[in-house]
């Protein structure tokens, strides 16, 4: 039988499998439409997430908001979570053990969402779901496909708050993404 949200969230609310819950303020699980098409992943909840004790609400969620938008979706038609629950001290990349340990979670959320379309916003995401092999500027942009859901690896919000130029190729990804939905709905 399929896990419920309650009992995914309880054990998120629970969890203790590693470190990262030492210093928190909030666990931060994922919001969203439970039975969206599309979800994006993140790497972890920064500052103003932990405070929140939701995904994407500080700067780069701002952003990942815009873009949400820039396809024709508003965020909560969509759903948004990171690979891990907790922030990581001083916004550190999460261990691979770290990642490793939350992963029964973000598996958990697949298949409650059962999304169409995935987006791995950054490398942490795009290695936690398709593997350590993965290099974010030579494999964003092209399309992952595992069991008939479509997985797009792309630029961070906040590597395109860093940089720029960035943005030409995470417009073009962000395309590609509304394109897929079209064809797949
Ligand atoms: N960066 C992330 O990867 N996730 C968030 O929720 C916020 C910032």
């Amino acid at each position: 039988m399929e896990i419920s949200w309650d009992t995914l969230h309880a054990g998120i609310a629970a969890c203790q499998k590693c470190g990262l819950c030492q210093n928190i303020h909030n666990k931060v699980p994922g919001q969203g439409n439970g039975k969206a098409d599309l979800m994006f992943i993140g790497e972890g909840p920064g500052a103003d997430e932990d405070l929140q004790g939701l995904a994407f609400v500080g700067k780069a969620g701002q952003l990942l908001t815009k873009m949400i938008a820039a396809i024709g979706y508003t965020r909560e038609e969509v759903y948004i979570c990171n690979v891990v629950k907790c922030r990581p001290p001083q916004n550190r990349v999460p261990t691979p053990e770290e990642a490793a340990a939350c992963m029964p979670y973000l598996r958990a959320q697949f298949s409650l969402v059962r999304p169409k379309v995935i987006v791995l916003l950054g490398a942490t995401a795009a290695r936690a779901v398709l593997g350590d092999q993965i290099r974010i500027t030579r494999d964003r942009g092209k399309w992952v496909e595992k069991k008939g859901v479509f997985f797009m690896p792309t630029y961070h919000p906040a590597a395109l708050l860093r940089d720029e130029s960035k943005k030409r190729d995470a417009w073009a990804d962000l395309k590609a993404v509304k394109a897929k939905l079209e064809e797949t709905l």
